[in-house]
C-alpha cells in the first residue's frame, strides 16, 4: 500500500475554495420556482383558519400550500418505514401543531424574494392549546422507549445491591446537557424535479438512497423512480441523517406547480423541524471499594423527544461498556414535550454519556483520594463487560500511556486548586473517548477507461469529511494507478448503493468495496494483458507483474511494460469493468468492535471572573487503521472543538412560555471561534483493526467530540474545586457555587 494513510490533500480542495463545488442549492435548472417554508408560531394546538387570499395576490406567487390544499398523500403522509429511518413528518395532511417551528404553509413563487414577501401576508389563526414544555414537571410522565436504535431500553448484570454493600465510597450525582441544534454551515435545502413519474431531487443529505427510498414511501411510488443527487455537502453531523418534512413538501410543490421547486431552509428553521440534541438528565450512583475497584455503578438516563416520535439519546451506551464493573443496572427513558423530535447529532449518547460517566468517575477519584487515570486502568475493561466478548481490538492503555505522558500528567497535583499564576487557577483533567465501530453492506464499481483513466464510484455521500480523498487513495493502490489518473464519484443514488453517512460507517464500509472493485479491475487488466500476443508483458507469470501508475510492469524485466490504454485499444476498446458488495461479516458476533481515546485537558480559569480557556488539549486515538493522515487529524481537530464548544458554550435556550429557542441563530447561538482554540495535539495509534473488515479500518466521524466535556469539566474542577455538572460550564456556574 502505497497511498492509503498518506497525507493526500483534499482533491475536491480546490473546487471548495474557488466556490466551483455545487451545493443542492446552487444547482441551475431553467424555469426554477421558490419555495418558503413558513411555520407554527404556536407550540401546540390546530390551525382554526388560514387567509391566503392576500400572499396569492402577490407577483410571481405561484403556489400558497397549506394543509386545505397540500395533495393527500398515501397513510396521511406517514411514511411506511420505522422511524428513525422514515421520520414522522409535518406534510400538510391535517390541521394539528405538535411544536413550535412546525411546517405550516409552503409557498412557491418565480423568484425567492416574491416567495418571502407571500410567505409574510399569510394570514394564520391558531387555536392554542396547552403545552407542555418544562422538562422538569414532565419528567414524573416519562416513559420507557421501544429498544432505542435497535439497543436494549434497560440493561441490568451482576446484583446492583451486593455492589452497593462490598463498596466503601459512594457517588450519587445527576448530570444535567442541554437541547443543542446542529448547524452545519450550509442548513438543509432541497431541489425538487418531476419529469413525468421521475422525481429527482439535488438535496442536501447524509444518505442519498435513504434519502431516495423515504420519499419514495412518502408518495407511495417506487424507490427506482426517485433519484437524489448530493454531490457536495457543508457539514452534516447527524441532521442531515434524515429526510425530514421539508425534502417532502419540495417535490409536493414541484408536483403542484409543475416546475421544479427549491426549498433551502433559513437559519432560524434549523431550530426545530431537522431535529437536535435532546436535553438530558442523567443521574449516576457508584460504589467502589478503597483501592478504586468498582463494586457497583448505575446509571438513569431521561432524554426528551417530541409529541409525535420516540427519539432516544442513548446515554447508557458508553456506561454499559467502558469499565469492568460486575453489578450494573442502566435504563433510558424519555419525556415529552411540544419540541421537535430530537435526533442524532455526532455522537449521540456517547457525547452526552461521556460528559456524565467520565464526570461521576473523575468524582468518584477525588473521592477516594485516587489519581483519576490510575483509577480507570485500575478498572480496565480487558473484554466487553456487557456482551461478555472480546475486543476486536482495544489499545486504550496504550492512547492513555501516550497521552498522559505528552501531557505531563504525572505533574498534576492531587488536590484541587492547587496551581495558581497571578489570577489564572489551572487544572488539569481526563476522560476516556470511545465509539462503536459500525458497518454496513457497500457496493462500488470500477472502470478503466479507454484513455488509461479509472472511474470509480459508489452512492456514498462526502459531507466535508474526505471520502472523495480518502476513496481516491483506496482505489489507487488497488488498481495501481496515480490518483491523478481516477475520477471517483459518489453522491448519487444510481451509483451502486452504500449506507447513510452516520454512525461514523462510511470509511469503515464503503472502502473495503472500493478496493475490491478496484483490484478486480485490476486483475481483469493484467489478464487481458497477459493473454495478448502483441503485448510486451505477453505469456509472463501472474506473478511476476503488477500494474505501476497504470501500465501493467513485469516485475523482474521492468523493461516490459504495456499501459492500461494500448491494452484496451488492442482488445476492442471496451472499458474493464467489476462491481463489488462488501457485507459484514460474523465480526459483531464474536468481538465487541470500538474505538477508542484518552483525551487531556489544561484550563485556565480567572480566578475572579470565572472566565475559562482551554489553551492545550492531548489526545490519542486507536480508530484503527488511519485511510488519510490529514483529513482524519482533520476530522478529529473538529471533533474536539465541537467538544469544546459542547463544554463551555453550546445550549439551545428554550423559551417555555412559546415553546420558541431564543437563540436561533450564529450571534447567539454560540460555537468556537477561531479564538477559543488553542493548541490540539492529536495522536493516532494507527493499527489496523484485525475483524472489521479487509482493511482495518474503523472509521472517526465520531470519536472526536466524546470524552472532551467530561475532561474539561474535570480540568475546571481541579483548577477551581467546583463541580459543574450542567452543561454548558459558563462563567455564572463557577462563580456561584
Ligand atoms: Mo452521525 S450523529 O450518526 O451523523
Amino acid at each position: 500500500m502505497n497511498l492509503i494513510g498518506q497525507p493526500v490533500d483534499r482533491i475536491d480542495g480546490l473546487l471548495k475554495v474557488t466556490g466551483d463545488a455545487r451545493y443542492a442549492a446552487e444547482f441551475p435548472e431553467a424555469r426554477l420556482a421558490h419555495a418558503v417554508l413558513v411555520t407554527s408560531t404556536i407550540a401546540s394546538g390546530t390551525i382554526a383558519s388560514i387567509d391566503a387570499s392576500r400572499a396569492q395576490a402577490l407577483p410571481g406567487v405561484l403556489l400558497v400550500m397549506t394543509w386545505q390544499n397540500a395533495p393527500r398523500l398515501p397513510n396521511g403522509g406517514k411514511s411506511a418505514l420505522a422511524p428513525p429511518a422514515g421520520r414522522r413528518l409535518s406534510l400538510l395532511q391535517d390541521n394539528e401543531v405538535h411544536y413550535s417551528n412546525e411546517p405550516v404553509a409552503v409557498v412557491v413563487a418565480d423568484t425567492l424574494e416574491h416567495a418571502t414577501d407571500a410567505a409574510r401576508q399569510l394570514r394564520i389563526v391558531y387555536q392554542a392549546s396547552a403545552a407542555t414544555l418544562d422538562f422538569a414537571q414532565a419528567k414524573p410522565n416519562a416513559h420507557a422507549p421501544d429498544k432505542p436504535q435497535g439497543r436494549q431500553t434497560d440493561t441490568q448484570r451482576g446484583s446492583f445491591e451486593d455492589g452497593m454493600q462490598s463498596g466503601a465510597v459512594h457517588i450519587d450525582a445527576t448530570y444535567t446537557t442541554p437541547i443543542e441544534h446542529h448547524n452545519p454551515m450550509e442548513p438543509h435545502a432541497t431541489m425538487a424535479h418531476w419529469d413525468g413519474p421521475q422525481l429527482t431531487l439535488y438535496d442536501s443529505t447524509q444518505g442519498v438512497s435513504n434519502a431516495a427510498q423515504a420519499v419514495a414511501k412518502v408518495f407511495g411510488i417506487p424507490a427506482s423512480d426517485v433519484r437524489v443527487i448530493s454531490p457536495f455537502i457543508g457539514g452534516g453531523f447527524g441532521c442531515k441523517g434524515s429526510s425530514w418534512s421539508h425534502v417532502s413538501l419540495c417535490a409536493m410543490a414541484a408536483r403542484q406547480t409543475g416546475r421544479p421547486v427549491r426549498l433551502a431552509l433559513e437559519r432560524p428553521q434549523m431550530f426545530g423541524p431537522v431535529g437536535a440534541r435532546p436535553r438530558t438528565e442523567q443521574h449516576f450512583v457508584i460504589a467502589a471499594r478503597h483501592d478504586g475497584t468498582l463494586t457497583a455503578m448505575r446509571h438513569d438516563s431521561i432524554s426528551n423527544t417530541s409529541m409525535i416520535e420516540d427519539w432516544t439519546e442513548t446515554c447508557c451506551m458508553v456506561t454499559r461498556m467502558l469499565y469492568a464493573v460486575p453489578n450494573q443496572v442502566t435504563t433510558h427513558r424519555l419525556v415529552q414535550l411540544n419540541l421537535g423530535t430530537p435526533t442524532f447529532m455526532r455522537a449521540p449518547g456517547e457525547t452526552t454519556g461521556s460528559f456524565a460517566l467520565e464526570s461521576a468517575m473523575d468524582e468518584l477519584a477525588a473521592a477516594l483520594k485516587m489519581d483519576p487515570l490510575a483509577l480507570r486502568l485500575k478498572n480496565y475493561a480487558e473484554s466487553d463487560p456487557q456482551e461478555n466478548k472480546p475486543w476486536s481490538g482495544k489499545s486504550l492503555r496504550e492512547c492513555y500511556q501516550i497521552g498522559a505522558e505528552k501531557f505531563g500528567w504525572s505533574r498534576r497535583p492531587h488536590a484541587p486548586r492547587s496551581i495558581r499564576n497571578g489570577n489564572t487557577l489551572i487544572g488539569m483533567g481526563m476522560a476516556t473517548a470511545t465509539y462503536p465501530a459500525n458497518r454496513s453492506e457497500a457496493s462500488a464499481i470500477a472502470r478503466i477507461l479507454p484513455d488509461g483513466t479509472a472511474m470509480v464510484a459508489s452512492g456514498t455521500q462526502d459531507l466535508g469529511t474526505g471520502t472523495y480523498t480518502v476513496m481516491t487513495q483506496v482505489a489507487a493502490d488497488a488498481l495501481g494507478f496515480s490518483p491523478e489518473n481516477i475520477h471517483f464519484a459518489l453522491g448519487d443514488s444510481t451509483w451502486p448503493r452504500a449506507p447513510g453517512s452516520g454512525g461514523s460507517q462510511s470509511a469503515a464500509s464503503v472502502s473495503p468495496a472500493v478496493y475490491e472493485a478496484a483490484s478486480e479491475a485490476r486483475r481483469q487488466l493484467i489478464a487481458l494483458a497477459l493473454a495478448d500476443q502483441a503485448s510486451p508483458v505477453h505469456g509472463l507469470p501472474p506473478e511476476d507483474v503488477t500494474v505501476d501508475n497504470g501500465w501493467v510492469v513485469s516485475r523482474s524485466q521492468p523493461g516490459r511494460r504495456d499501459p492500461a490504454a494500448a491494452i484496451i485499444a488492442r482488445s476492442g476498446g471496451k472499458p474493464i469493468e467489476a462491481t463489488s458488495t462488501v457485507k459484514p461479516g460474523d465480526e459483531k458476533q464474536k468481538y465487541s468492535l470500538h474505538s477508542f481515546g484518552a483525551v487531556f485537558v489544561e484550563v485556565h480559569v480567572d480566578a475572579e471572573l470565572g472566565t475559562i480557556r482551554v489553551p492545550r488539549v492531548v489526545a490519542v486515538y486507536d480508530v484503527g487503521r488511519v485511510l488519510n493522515e490529514k483529513t482524519a487529524h482533520s476530522q478529529m481537530m473538529g471533533g474536539i472543538v465541537w467538544g469544546i464548544g459542547a463544554a463551555l458554550q453550546e445550549e439551545s435556550t428554550l423559551d417555555t412560555r412559546f415553546g420558541r429557542f431564543t437563540n436561533a441563530n450564529l450571534a447567539e447561538y454560540h460555537v468556537p471561534v477561531n479564538a477559543d482554540i488553542d493548541t490540539l495535539d492529536i495522536t493516532f495509534l494507527d493499527r489496523p483493526d484485525p475483524y472489521i473488515n479487509s482493511l482495518g479500518v474503523r472509521g472517526i466521524g465520531e470519536i472526536g467530540i466524546t470524552g472532551v466535556p467530561a475532561a474539561i469539566a474535570n480540568a475546571v474542577y481541579h483548577a477551581t474545586g467546583v463541580r459543574v455538572r450542567d452543561l454548558p460550564i459558563t462563567l455564572d456556574k463557577v462563580m456561584r457555587a
